[in-house]
């Protein structure tokens, strides 16, 4: 059963406008040099780790989660999410902008280093994130956005087993290390323990929305959430500063790690 973010009580008590999914087109961009910045922001997503060898700690690329380029609803889109920030988010207890959501995952999902804020990488990938809300009204939110959202099950690790073996390691490796097919899915290459894809329900939604790539949505949400619990209770690297995460409470059932008190 697959809770869709319209239905919720939320988003009718915030009553926000929602606008359709639409992906615009760089040739739309009269600028040069403004359409140089996006074209860069973008290759830099798409070529992660060879764009920002310094920044990138694994074997992933920032599309390797947000699928087609972040071009792909319902697949964790960029599209209209620059529209959405500033944004109070409860596992930083703060108003973030966009470039602190950025570095969220330089640090956590691709294990890696923040990039100067004020730097032309920052400025390229945030020029090119505009440019994919444009015409999306401040706050707005966008059709297809996220993921949709399955309700959470219990996974069982030794059925997730299975399920890897016969579905996922043709593409992502017997041991889950990768291969030129896809990346790794555990291991010292993949992403950190406090990575948003670490947390059961959301890679259990991700794989059943998405995985395998060529033949999505053949698993039940059970199989999803085995596999998911299966994946994510291999070894992977650590991310020390997440006891900081959730200051101000609200942290979900499925980020299973320790956090300080409310602070
Ligand atoms: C391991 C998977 C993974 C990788 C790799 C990854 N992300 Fe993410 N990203 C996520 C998840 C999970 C979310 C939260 C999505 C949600 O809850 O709807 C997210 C959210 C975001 C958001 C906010 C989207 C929104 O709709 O509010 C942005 C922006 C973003 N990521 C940018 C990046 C960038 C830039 C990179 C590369 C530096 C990157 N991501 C790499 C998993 C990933
Ligand atoms: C046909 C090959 C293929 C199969 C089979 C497949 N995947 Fe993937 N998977 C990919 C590719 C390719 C990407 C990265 C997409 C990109 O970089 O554009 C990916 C990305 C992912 C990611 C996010 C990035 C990462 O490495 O953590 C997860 C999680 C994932 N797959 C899980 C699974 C699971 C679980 C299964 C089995 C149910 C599965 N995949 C089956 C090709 C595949």
């Amino acid at each position: 059963m697959i809770a869709r973010p319209e239905s919720s009580a939320f988003a009718q008590q915030t009553a926000k406008p929602r606008v359709p999914f639409r992906v615009p087109s760089v040739d739309e961009i009269k600028d040069s040099t403004y359409r140089a910045a996006a074209v860069r922001g973008r290759a830099i997503l798409l070529a992660t780790r060879d764009s920002l060898p310094r920044n990138v700690g694994n074997s992933l690329r920032c599309a390797s989660c947000h699928l087609d380029g972040g071009l792909r609803r319902d697949a964790m889109p960029w599209v209209g999410a620059f529209a959405r920030f500033p944004q109070y988010r409860a596992r930083s207890g703060k108003v973030d902008l966009i470039e602190d959501r950025i570095n969220d995952c330089f640090r956590r999902s691709m294990n890696g280093r923040a990039l100067d804020p004020a730097g032309k990488d920052m400025r390229d990938i945030v020029t090119y994130f505009a440019f994919l809300s444009s015409g999306t009204p401040v706050g707005a939110e966008t059709e297809g956005q996220g993921l949709p959202r399955l309700e959470p099950l219990t996974g069982d690790p030794a059925r997730g087993a299975g399920v890897f073996a016969v579905t996922c390691s043709r593409c992502h490796g017997v041991s889950g290390q990768g291969t030129a097919l896809a990346p790794p899915l555990w291991g010292p290459r993949s992403y950190n323990l406090g990575a948003g894809m670490a947390r059961i329900n959301t890679a259990a939604s991700f794989i059943h929305a998405v995985m395998p790539f060529d033949r999505a949505l053949q698993l039940t949400a059970q199989q999803a959430f085995d596999v998911a619990t299966y994946v994510n209770t291999r070894p992977r690297p650590d991310f020390a500063a997440k006891v900081r995460d959730w200051p101000r409470g609200g942290k979900p059932d499925d980020a299973d790690y320790h956090v300080l008190p409310t602070h």
